[in-house]
């Protein structure tokens, strides 16, 4: 798949582009089936809500699960993040979301480059978040909420909120929130199950709580250039990745055919990637 130059002027502008029904329901039930068995594990990888238990996001499933494992190397997602980033790519996270149905609780406004640079020291925000829909996204189950053009700002100052939620993140206050809205408001792209978006590293973003009756499961890629690698490994590598081995890409077919893939962690985490390095 070949970003057009209006896909690519778009992108500039606003900082991220929406791709609706990408992914076809029978290559999404493949994703979708395999949630409830990952969600189920009592692995260190998934981190639960604050309230009920409920897992609020899985990570690193492309080392221990099959069809995720196709998922991140699948040439629709990752030829269109080559071509805005000009390299070879490889993983730096990967997560499934799972703002579930009454319990799935927000995220807080911040930038995803933010985090990055702080904990992590990526050199430069040349890596790119894509975020995949298992479930329909709509009004109600809590969107993704973008500031178009607010990548343009490059790393906004943010604190580390380690209260609000089950997840520590760096982020931005309502003073800026609101000088940012004034600017470029908010849009969120909703739609079928299938549907990717891709969008910039320093994009300003946010979530409600999903108080409807529907799960709202999401896959988010986090790709970086090769050479952008991450230099300081603060954070445990199930979160962020310390193989920096460039993405080989699968045919498209990727998800209905079984192709063979490396599972490293398929009987469990290594015990080097839990620990966290002194900063
Ligand atoms: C994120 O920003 O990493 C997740 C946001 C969401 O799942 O709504
Ligand atoms: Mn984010």
């Amino acid at each position: 798949m070949k970003l057009t130059e209006e896909q690519l002027q778009q992108f500039d502008r606003d900082g991220f582009l929406f791709f609706p029904g990408l992914f076809k329901p029978d290559e999404v039930k493949v994703l979708t089936d395999e949630v409830p068995r990952l969600y189920a594990q009592d692995r260190p990888e998934n981190i639960r809500e604050r309230a009920g238990g409920v897992v609020r996001t899985n990570f690193a499933a492309h080392l221990y699960s099959d069809p995720f494992a196709r998922l991140a190397r699948h040439p629709r997602m990752v030829d269109p993040v080559m071509q805005l980033l000009g390299e070879q790519l490889y993983m730096h996270q990967f997560k499934i979301n799972g703002k579930m149905a009454f319990d799935g609780d927000l995220w807080q406004w911040h930038q995803d480059y933010g985090t990055w640079f702080n904990d992590d020291q990526m050199p430069e925000p040349r890596a790119m978040n894509v975020a995949i829909f298992l479930d329909e996204v709509n009004e109600f189950n809590g969107p993704l909420m973008f500031i178009p053009g607010s990548h343009k700002l490059g790393v906004i100052e943010a604190k580390h909120d380690l209260v609000t939620t089950s997840y520590p993140l760096w982020t931005i206050t309502n003073d800026t929130i609101r000088q940012l809205v004034e600017r470029g408001g908010i849009v969120a792209p909703k739609g079928v199950a299938g549907s990717m978006i891709l969008f910039h590293s320093c994009l300003v973003h946010a979530s409600t709580a999903n108080l409807s009756p529907w799960n709202r499961v999401s896959v988010y890629l986090s790709l970086c250039a090769v050479s952008n690698h991450i230099r300081r490994f603060k954070r445990p590598e199930f979160i962020a990745h310390r193989d920096f081995t460039p993405i080989e890409c699968l045919p498209d077919d990727c998800l209905l055919k079984a192709y063979p893939v490396d599972l490293p962690w398929l009987h469990g985490t290594p015990p080097s990637a839990l620990i966290s390095e002194a900063a």
